[in-house]
């Protein structure tokens, strides 16, 4: 089993959007381990961009992610990583294919709602900056039999 981390960003928040993205990885079988609705500090959005900090939009992610109510979350599955990463789409939202969460409802990059980590060494720093190990719950999910 594999773990990742995601992020429903402030605007998928403000938009109604937590339970229309959740559904979608629920209904694929994927477990949810780790669940923090929380205002994110600037110590926090700064370590979780630090690979982003000379980039030239690096101020606007950063007042983005800082401007409102996020949720964490730790999502466990066979493959999880890469299929989060298909299930969210292309980090443009014009480049993400129909189907995609960011192809049904994202329009900008930098407002593309969701995060989601993009291998497993980034799901164990980013997730480290939000949960502690204890945080994360084990538990038998009967889905997974039949998936
Ligand atoms: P990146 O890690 O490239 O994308 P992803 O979220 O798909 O892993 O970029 C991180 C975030 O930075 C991205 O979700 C939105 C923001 N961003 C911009 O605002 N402008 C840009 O040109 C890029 C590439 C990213």
């Amino acid at each position: 089993m594999e773990r990742t981390f995601i992020i429903l960003k402030p605007n998928a928040v403000r938009r109604g959007l937590i339970g229309e993205i959740l559904k979608r990885f629920e209904q694929r079988g994927i477990k949810i381990v780790g669940m923090k609705f929380l205002k994110m500090s600037r110590e926090q959005a700064e370590k979780l961009y630090e690979p982003h900090k000379d980039k030239p939009f690096y101020n606007e992610l950063l007042e983005f992610m800082l401007s409102g109510p996020v949720v964490v979350l730790v999502l466990e599955a066979p493959r999880v990583v890469e299929m989060v990463r298909h299930i969210v789409g292309a980090t443009d939202p014009l480049k993400a294919e129909a189907g995609t969460i960011r192809g049904e409802f994202a329009l900008t990059v930098t407002k593309n709602l969701i995060h989601a980590s993009d291998s497993e060494e980034n799901y164990l720093r980013e997730s480290s900056i939000f949960f502690r190990e204890d945080e994360l719950i084990d538990y038998y999910l009967d889905v997974q039999d039949d998936i």
